[in-house]
């Protein structure tokens, strides 16, 4: 069941304190990857909280790096292709990008100008949600291409940083909170 599988998944992120800078508390999603019954589970989840309560996904779009770990394998189970928003000057031909604010720094993120086509519905995934700035990031590429964000999917939410004020109206769903 729904409870079974969360505790699977919370049961495989670990906390390192100090990483990457003095005061963060780095929630460390490897022993996910590791085991394939988390995994699983991390994907289940995602996909009954799509089908419940999502109408008609065109395409799951992932954020650098680790946003790649999870969208694909969720844009498979649901039948759809997923997108790349990666990081500044890695994406070749013509491009959007934005820059943003992170809980440890700063980042530029890139679309490639062709990704998403006007009115196609979307979905962001990453792996953790902290201050928001990554996120919010990704749906103001999405709103200069003029793709419909339904939401934004996270493993992790950092309940602390209010990274969901910041990317209000757009609904967060996260399977674990801290
Ligand atoms: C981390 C994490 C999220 C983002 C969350 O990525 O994977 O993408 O920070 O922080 P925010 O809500 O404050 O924006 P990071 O930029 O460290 O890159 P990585 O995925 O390449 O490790
Ligand atoms: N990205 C931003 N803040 C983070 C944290 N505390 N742990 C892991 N990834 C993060």
């Amino acid at each position: 069941g729904w409870e079974a599988k969360l505790q699977l998944v919370q049961r495989h992120v670990r906390a390192f304190p100090d990483f990457p800078k003095k005061g963060i508390l780095f929630r460390d999603i490897c022993p996910i990857l590791k085991d394939a019954a988390a995994l699983k589970a991390v994907i289940d989840l995602f996909e009954e909280h799509v089908r419940n309560n999502l109408q008609h996904v065109d395409l799951i779009v992932g954020l650098d790096a680790r946003g790649f770990l999870f969208g694909p394998l969720l844009a498979q189970r649901l039948g759809v292709g997923f997108v790349l928003v990666r990081k500044k000057g890695k994406l070749p031909g013509a491009t959007v990008s934005v820059s943003y604010d992170l809980e440890y720094g700063k980042a530029e993120a890139e679309i490639q100008e062709d990704a998403v086509a006007p009115g196609q519905r979307v979905l962001l995934v990453d792996d953790l949600l902290a201050t928001g700035g990554t996120l919010h990031a990704a749906a103001e590429l999405m709103r200069k291409q003029q793709a419909e964000v339904l939401g934004c999917m996270v493993v992790i939410e950092l309940k602390e940083l209010n990274g969901i004020d910041k990317l209000k109206p757009h609904r967060v769903f996260s399977l674990l909170q801290y």
